[in-house]
């Protein structure tokens, strides 16, 4: 038996993803890029063990088991990575498995997450890219391409492909419709380049969302027109202007076309029949306090985005952490909120930080 343990951490995006091209390739109809959280934080731990006594796949996320054998996501991660594995040799040299004898090896998977599932947290990033990083490391997996280990997670879970680089990563479309092989992840920026920049969490609610993502995005590319318009006419500009803006670390054109994206993004939402609410009216209030945070301020120095549900991830730099706490606090005093606070998460920050 050999095993590995890998933790991967979520990611939030600023120019998000929502639609496939392709179900079965899931590939999108637009780029994305979004910044990787910090490894202490929001993170899938993940240990995969391969033996060849296992006869069956199997997968313990945060110590239940779920049924696998019909998941097509979790399969294709286990085949993609299979398909790069290595001879495994010892430290003197000895060959302990031939790469041909791998595909005779089951997996066993148990993986835990810091963070509330599938409450609109991306952790269908971390887990899927701790899954694949995890399978890597067991196999001895050799990439024969910059970003193919990417475009296995992307198959278990899209926004899972960004999660495999730390720092600012953009997730290419890709031309290929046939094979998927282009559409994978790419780091713009390391995660040293900016590290004054924090994510503060405010975990609204806790609950499971009840549109997932993959069903919420079939029902919007076949139902929104705005959908379409953004994927054709608005990404690509504002790709190109976070990227520059992120690699110049200018906070206001990164936060403004991050809040931008996600308003678009819930407009898409709305604009899909029937309609798809993930934010809730604490959401909103909490973007009417960062605006009007940010004309006190007179600049952008808070930036809110939501993904698949109502939590906010609100991107600020070290100077206003604590007044942004506090403000928040102010706000959200009652114990609901208060308890549900995540914290500040420390992008690209090794240094802990000590919870209010
Ligand atoms: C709103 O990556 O969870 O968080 O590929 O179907 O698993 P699947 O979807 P998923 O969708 C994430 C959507 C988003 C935006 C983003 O992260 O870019």
């Amino acid at each position: 038996m050999f095993s590995a343990t890998v933790s991967a951490p979520t990611n939030i995006a600023c120019v998000k993803y929502w639609g496939k091209k392709s179900v079965a390739l899931n590939t999108p109809i637009n780029s994305s890029v979004s910044v990787t959280l910090d490894q202490n934080d929001l993170k899938a731990v993940t240990t995969v063990c391969v033996s060849k006594s296992f006869k069956k796949d199997r997968l313990w996320l945060n110590g239940t088991e779920e049924d696998v054998t019909k998941s097509k996501r979790f399969m294709a991660c286990i085949s993609g990575v299979k398909r790069l594995a290595t001879t495994k040799v010892s430290t003197e040299g000895e060959v302990l498995v031939d790469k041909s004898e791998w595909k005779h090896f089951g997996v066993h998977v148990s993986s835990m997450n810091t963070f509330p599932t599938a409450a609109g947290l991306a952790s269908s990033a971390a887990g899927y890219a701790a899954l694949v990083a995890g399978l890597a490391e067991v196999f001895g997996a050799k990439e024969t391409y910059p970003g193919e280990l990417s475009t296995i997670a992307r198959q278990g879970s899209g926004s899972a492909c960004r999660s495999l680089y730390g720092g600012f990563v953009a997730w290419r479309m890709g031309k290929d419709h046939d094979t998927g092989e282009d559409s994978l992840a790419q780091q713009v920026c390391d995660e040293n380049h900016w590290p004054e920049l924090r994510a503060l969490i405010l975990v609204v609610s806790d609950e499971k969302k009840d549109t997932s993502s993959t069903e919420g995005m079939s029902t919007s590319v076949n139902t929104s027109k705005l959908l379409g318009y953004r994927a054709s006419t608005v990404v690509d500009e504002r790709m190109r202007s976070i990227e520059k803006a992120y690699t110049e670390r200018d906070f206001e054109t990164f936060g403004k076309i991050t809040m931008q994206d996600s308003n678009q993004f819930h407009a898409t939402c709305l604009d899909t029949y029937p309609p798809i609410f993930y934010m809730n009216d604490v959401s909103k209030s909490v973007i009417k306090i960062v605006h009007a945070y940010n004309r006190w301020k007179g600049k952008v120095a808070a930036a809110y985005t939501f993904d698949a549900g109502p939590n906010a991830v609100i991107y600020h730099l070290e100077d206003v952490a604590d007044e942004l706490l506090a403000l928040m606090l102010q706000y959200f005093p009652d114990d609901k909120f208060l308890g549900s606070l995540f914290g500040s998460s420390f992008v690209n920050n090794p240094q802990a930080w000590d919870r209010a």
